[in-house]
């Protein structure tokens, strides 16, 4: 394993079967966490768990949804029950739905609060409920987006309100939570290296030519870039950072 970071402690990551959920998943392990790694489908997960233990980290596959109150409440438990504590949650699951509003089916936005909003609500609720228990307490990384708190682009407005809520838990939530030692930040990705960034019909390629117009940075982010932020946050070098918004979008925002 490459480094200590985490021995000791174990984590949870929803949405971890591919793209920022699998970077930070695999990263926490490589830091010495034993990780439950969370999403819909199995097979996925499970594919990230034979990364993790190819790279010599433990890792563990729970097919949850994330806008289900008894999986989320089944997925703390599981990380408990297995490793003894909650030390990590990294609340990354979400969807992107697109489009001008006036033209977005209700099912669409219904879609992004049940799993981008309702879902973060929840998996705060019981990871709070468990780590407040604990004597060391834990750390929680929400994954926001650029999109709604910081800027916003046409065809993704009801994505960046979901995103922006996501931000607003967060910060109420570190607020209400931290003198219980239990600390809570989020990550706001731009354009990252997984298929959501991509719109339809785009190739990679197509992708990469438009980042060069769009984004100061040129390029999007790698989903390694993003996960190096999360565990930053989930971190003890991060141990005053209380509702921070870590922004990681190579200027796109500005
Ligand atoms: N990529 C970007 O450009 C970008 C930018 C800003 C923010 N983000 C945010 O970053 C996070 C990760 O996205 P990504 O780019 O890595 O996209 P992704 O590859 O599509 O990952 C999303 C993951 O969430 C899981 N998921 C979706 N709904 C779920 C549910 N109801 N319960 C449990 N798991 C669920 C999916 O797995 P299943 O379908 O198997 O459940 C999938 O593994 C999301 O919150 C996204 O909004 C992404």
């Amino acid at each position: 394993m490459s480094g200590n970071r985490f021995t000791g402690r174990s984590a949870l990551v929803t949405g971890a079967g591919t793209g920022i959920g699998r970077a930070a998943a695999l990263a926490l392990a490589a830091g010495g966490a034993r990780v439950v790694v969370a999403g819909r489908s199995r097979a996925p997960l499970e594919e990230t768990v034979a990364l993790v233990e190819r790279a010599g980290g433990t890792a563990v596959a729970e097919v949850a949804d994330v806008s289900r109150a008894a999986d989320v409440r089944g997925l703390v438990h599981a990380v408990v029950e297995r490793f003894g504590a909650l030390d990590v949650a990294v609340n990354n699951a979400g969807v992107f739905r697109g489009g001008p509003l006036a033209d977005l089916a209700v099912d669409d936005w219904q879609t992004l609060l049940d799993i981008n909003v309702t879902g973060v609500f929840l998996a705060l609720q019981a990871e709070i409920r468990q780590m407040r228990t604990q004597p060391g307490g834990g750390a929680i990384v929400n994954v926001a987006s650029n999109l709604g708190r910081h800027t916003q682009v046409p065809n993704a407005v009801a994505y960046a309100a979901s995103k922006a809520a996501v931000a607003s838990l967060t910060r109420g939530a570190a607020l209400e939570y931290i003198a219980d030692g239990v600390r809570i930040n989020a990550v706001s990705p731009g354009a990252s290296d997984t298929s959501m960034s991509l719109r339809p019909g785009e190739t990679e390629a197509d992708r990469a030519v438009r980042m060069k117009d769009q984004s100061p940075l040129g390029r999007v982010s790698s989903t390694q870039e993003v996960a190096a932020a999360v565990l930053y946050l989930a971190s003890d070098e991060a141990a005053s950072l209380v509702g921070t918004d870590l922004v990681i979008d190579g200027g796109a925002a500005l």
